[in-house]
């Protein structure tokens, strides 16, 4: 017996596509060179991919649009068959694909969630007996009998979600659907994450929330046309994810935290990050001392829609403490050319291990990264406490 939930072993998914032909004269003319008409042209979506997730494990699938995420989820839920190679799963799965998928537009909620059920291998009564729950915590009670698809887009993807919550799979596969809805109806699924975490089942989750990946994955892989480029701990796959669009010059979704606009992106870059101990004859901290990061930026042009923000994590990605300067109502005035922010931190009440500090240039509304360095220093705390864990708080015993 292994530990593993899934098996994904060397597997390739190949789609065939099939073009009609060119109709108009202008059309043959410009696609003349991509593909002779009527041929139908191979497209390899997943390419020899290899990994094992473990029972209780929550895994994140990073890449871009097109990558082969979805391809792949699908293909361990089974609703597409690979190519070449094999998958094995443990117990059962369910999965939250697409919106709306699994639900038939014809039937109302209720005989959706009853078909779903019994795909599961629930019987009839059984799930009659969820009922009630899988539409209160999906907030439609009312609506059990109203064909789906009447539903607005965030009523399936709250049905979609607590049918498959409440189906109480040994596996979970998501979608990105945990970005859709409100954000209230967000943190109840989050929640509820958390609760089949703390159960130890599996999940595995699409996601572009780089904060979605470090706050709740244990390990994350990262796509790349097809081919698995990595798999490791979430900041790893994060940077990874980062370099290869940069690379490629492909746009960086804002969730990831960096340019959407890659033109804007080169306004205002980080040039170097010092970090300034109070002796600089030791480059470390004891816990509550204070630390000074010293970054340096060049921005092309004068600007004052500009905003520096730092995050310190620890050594499990843990995110410590998140501030910008924004929230500081520390605006600059204006920045032109090369300057220095210094971002001072009076006291560090951290115990000891290592810490990353990761750094951000945007604009105030956030929806332009001009900059973005996942670990753009780290720094080191020694214990010189009695107390042991984290966080550096004053205590005293009485007896
Ligand atoms: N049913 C299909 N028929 C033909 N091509 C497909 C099919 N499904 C996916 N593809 C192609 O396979 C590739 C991988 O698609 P997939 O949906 O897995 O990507 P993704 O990583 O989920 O992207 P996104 O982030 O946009 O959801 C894409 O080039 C896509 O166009
Ligand atoms: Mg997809």
């Amino acid at each position: 017996m292994t530990s593993n939930a899934i098996e994904v072993v060397d597997v390739s998914k190949r789609f065939v596509l099939s073009h009609a032909g060119p109709s108009s004269l202008k059309e043959r003319f410009v696609s003349r060179s991509a593909s002779p008409r009527g041929e139908d042209t191979d497209l390899w979506a997943l390419k020899g991919v290899s990994l094992e997730i473990e029972r209780g494990e929550t895994f994140g699938l990073l890449g871009h649009n097109g990558s082969g995420k979805s391809t792949l989820l699908k293909c361990i839920a089974r609703t597409l068959r690979p190519t070449t190679g094999t998958i094995r799963t443990v117990g059962r799965v369910a999965a939250l694909l697409e919106l709306g998928a699994g639900f038939h537009p014809e039937l109302t909620g209720r005989e959706n969630v009853s078909l779903n059920a019994s795909i599961l291998g629930l019987d009839e009564a059984e799930a009659e007996s969820r009922l009630p729950d899988v539409f209160g915590f999906a907030e439609l009670a009312g609506f059990e009998d109203t064909p789906v698809k009447h539903y607005s887009s965030g009523m399936f993807a709250r049905l979609g979600f607590s049918v498959a919550m409440h189906l109480e799979p040994d596996t979970l596969l998501v979608d990105e659907v945990l970005s859709v809805g409100d954000e209230s109806f967000q943190r109840k699924c989050l929640g509820e994450v958390r609760r089949f975490q703390r159960e130890g089942r599996t999940i595995v989750v699409v996601t572009h929330s780089a904060d979605m990946v470090r706050h709740v994955c244990d390990r994350a892989a990262v796509l790349d046309h097809g081919e698995l480029q990595m798999v490791g701990p979430p900041p790893a796959a994060i940077r990874t994810l980062r370099e290869l669009l940069n690379k490629r010059g492909l746009e960086i979704p804002r969730e990831m935290g960096s340019a959407a606009n890659l033109e804007q992106a080169q306004a205002i870059v980080f040039t170097d990050v010092q970090l300034r101990y109070n002796d600089p004859q030791r480059p470390w901290l004891n816990p509550g001392d204070p630390l000074e990061i010293v970054v340096s930026y060049d921005a092309s042009q004068p600007m004052d829609d500009v905003a520096v923000a730092m995050e310190i994590h620890d050594s499990g990605g843990n995110r410590l403490l998140g501030v910008n300067s924004d929230l500081l109502d520390s605006a600059p005035n204006s920045v032109d050319g090369t300057g220095t922010v210094v971002i001072r931190l009076e006291s560090v009440p951290l115990l000891g291990g290592s810490y990353s500090i990761a750094l951000g240039l945007h604009n105030h509304d956030v929806s332009v990264s001009y900059d973005h360095r996942e670990e753009a220093a780290s720094f080191r705390v020694e214990n010189s406490t009695p107390l042991d864990g984290r966080v550096q708080i004053p205590v005293s015993i009485r007896w």
